[in-house]
This record gives structure tokens, C-alpha cells and sequence, in this order.
């Protein structure tokens, strides 16, 4: 956890912050727009593309808010089509890597309007 962010943090990624049908909405884009350089099992198939489960997952989103990670992803991915999905499906899609992760499921979806700043990653509850 990034000391200074925590402060601000009301909850984390445990707390059910997308739903089932979210996370299988984001499963079908991400087979569509990251999956052939990030792997269909989120592990990478491209030898420069980091894996996005297991170990990859604990060492590139653990400690980061889902604000950071949306941020990242939004304005870099896919490579060579950076922002070119809609906010909806990169929070789709994060809620399908979630989702894989092991992360469960909630009553709300993620939106534009969720406050992403206030949901830290953390490796357990
Ligand atoms: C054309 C191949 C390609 C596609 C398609 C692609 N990526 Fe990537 N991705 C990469 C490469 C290469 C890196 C490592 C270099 C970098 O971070 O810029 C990376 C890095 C990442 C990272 C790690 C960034 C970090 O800070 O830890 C994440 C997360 C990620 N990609 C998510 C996605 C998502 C989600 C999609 C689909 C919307 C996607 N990528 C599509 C190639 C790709």
C-alpha cells in the first residue's frame, strides 16, 4: 500500500465492487482487445506483454487503487490503439481481471461515476 493514499481509501477491491455480469461483459472485450498479446488466461503470450494473474497480478496492481490502474490501462492499452475503448469497457474489462483474480463479486457495477480513487487493491480482505 502506497502510505499517504491510504488515508484517503474508504474500501478495497474486496468489498464486491462489480457485478457478475460486469465482470462477463469484460471477459468477452478482453478477448477482443487485450487477450492477444495478454493471453486468453491472462498469461501473456507476447514475450514484452506482462502476464495479468497470479504473480504479475500481485506485483503490477497490489498496493495501487483501481483509480491508478484505470488510468494506466486507459491511456496505454491495447498498444497501438491507446483510449480507444469507451470508459465503460476498460472498467469492463478491469472487472473481469478482478474477477479472475479472485476478487468477488457485488450488487453495483463499476461506472464512470465510481469513485475509483477510494478502492484500494489489496492481496487479501
Ligand atoms: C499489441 C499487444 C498488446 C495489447 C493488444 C494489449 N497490451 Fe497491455 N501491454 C502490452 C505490453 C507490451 C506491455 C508492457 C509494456 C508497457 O507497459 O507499455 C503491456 C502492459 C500492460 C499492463 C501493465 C501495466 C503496468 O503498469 O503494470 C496492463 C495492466 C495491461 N497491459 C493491460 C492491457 C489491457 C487491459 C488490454 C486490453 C484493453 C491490453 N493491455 C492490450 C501489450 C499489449
Amino acid at each position: 500500500m502506497i502510505a499517504g493514499h491510504a488515508a484517503a481509501q474508504q474500501g478495497t477491491a474486496w468489498t464486491g465492487v462489480f457485478t457478475a455480469i460486469q465482470a462477463e461483459r469484460g471477459s468477452t472485450a478482453y478477448g477482443q482487445s487485450c487477450a492477444g498479446c495478454h493471453g486468453v488466461d491472462l498469461v501473456a503470450t507476447d514475450p514484452e506483454a506482462p502476464g495479468l494473474a497470479g504473480f504479475s497480478f500481485n506485483i503490477q496492481w497490489v498496493g495501487h487503487t483501481l483509480a491508478e490502474r484505470f488510468d494506466r490501462i486507459s491511456t496505454t492499452m491495447p498498444i497501438g490503439a491507446a483510449g480507444s475503448l469507451s470508459e465503460q469497457v476498460y472498467l469492463d474489462i478491469i472487472a473481469y481481471i478482478l474477477s479472475f483474480n479472485g476478487y468477488p463479486v457485488g450488487d453495483t457495477e463499476m461506472t464512470p461515476e465510481t469513485d475509483l480513487a477510494e478502492i484500494a487493491i489489496t492481496r487479501v480482505p
